[in-house]
């Protein structure tokens, strides 16, 4: 993996780091760029922006690793606050939500995940929209899915991610792909060691293709969710070689990551989703998206240097 990814991501976890950062004046402002704020009303707004430019959303109420009962609580009342909120605004069409089971008890007990999760399921049945479970670092995959494949025994409809960069991917593709069942396929976020995933990006990427080729084989909807210039193409075009019409599928990407690409994208008939992070623990999120790329990092720095 590049050092200075590894050196983000490892920052990620240093609690010096995160109050330097997290009490920097500039803060707030460099961290609007990815995230939508820190409200549910703040979530709603950038919510209907993008819905009004003909963009479809998945929320997610930041926040992860808890090994407190109490915040995981408070977590899955933020998600029933903003479903509730998406119904009376109208826009349960146009937007869902996104889960990471560790910000609702995994690392306690997968029974507790489970049943915060059913919570949230349950909600957004009644408001007229649908959940995506978020994958996180390779020691939660296999829990992940077996709560995954527990919540569509009730709510068929529950969405699943799968990283790329896993070596056991392809394989996951191929089990899931069957008829009703939402995959979103990216590439993967978090420092994973050689004997669990693809350390070069070219084999992430590859992987990436057969993965595309494997969810697209198969009955289910697939959702792309990668900003890579190359993979959307190739996406595109596997898309039409396997019979699939826009509808059949979508793109995804990040709130404040190509827009411009995302738009055209909806512009042409496709359904793009933009995954839009709001709450007050941003930390580890913001960490990930500049591991990704290091003007980012330029970008944060000269901000944080600049006003300091
Ligand atoms: P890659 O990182 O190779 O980037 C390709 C190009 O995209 C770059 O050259 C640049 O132009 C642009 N780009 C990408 N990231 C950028 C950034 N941060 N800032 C500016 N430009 C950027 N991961 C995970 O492990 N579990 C999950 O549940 C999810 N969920 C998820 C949902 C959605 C909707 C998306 C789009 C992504 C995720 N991810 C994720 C993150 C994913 O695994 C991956 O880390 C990022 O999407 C970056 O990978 P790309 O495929 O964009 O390629």
């Amino acid at each position: 993996m590049n050092p200075l990814r590894s050196l983000i991501l490892a920052a990620a976890g240093n609690d010096v780091i995160r109050r330097v950062v997290a009490t920097a004046p500039v803060s707030r402002d460099v961290v609007r760029r990815f995230v939508a704020g820190e409200t549910t009303a703040d979530a709603i707004e950038v919510t209907r922006t993008l819905a009004d430019a003909g963009l479809t959303v998945t929320l997610d109420y930041l926040g992860e690793d808890t090994t407190d009962a109490q915040l995981a609580e408070q977590t899955v009342r933020a998600y029933l606050e903003v479903l509730d909120a998406l119904h009376a605004e109208g826009l349960a069409h146009s937007a869902e939500v996104s889960v990471k089971l560790s910000a609702v008890g995994q690392l306690l007990d997968e029974g507790l995940a489970l049943s915060n999760a059913s919570r949230i399921c349950a909600a957004a049945e009644q408001c007229g929209t649908t959940v995506t479970l978020d994958m996180e670092d390779h020691t939660t995959t296999d829990s992940t899915l077996r709560v995954l494949d527990e919540l569509r025994r009730t709510w068929p409809w529950v969405g699943a991610v799968l990283q790329a960069y896993l070596h056991r991917t392809e394989e996951d593709c191929v089990r899931l792909a069957g008829s009703g069942s939402r995959v979103r396929l990216c590439k993967g976020a978090y420092a994973e060691p050689a004997s669990v995933a693809f350390q070069d990006m070219h084999d992430v990427d590859l992987s990436y293709v057969r993965c595309v080729n494997a969810l697209l084989a198969g009955d289910g909807f697939p959702m792309f969710a990668t900003h890579d210039p190359r993979l959307v193409p190739i996406a595109e075009a596997r898309a039409e070689y396997h019979g699939r019409k826009p509808g059949s599928f979508e793109y995804q990407m990040l709130y404040g990551i190509r827009p411009e690409e995302q738009r055209r994208l909806a512009a042409l008939g496709h359904t793009v989703r933009v995954y839009v992070p709001y709450g007050v623990q941003w930390y580890g999120y913001l960490m990930r998206r500049l591991a990704e790329r290091p003007a980012n990092t330029a970008f944060f720095l000269r901000a944080l240097t600049s006003r300091t």
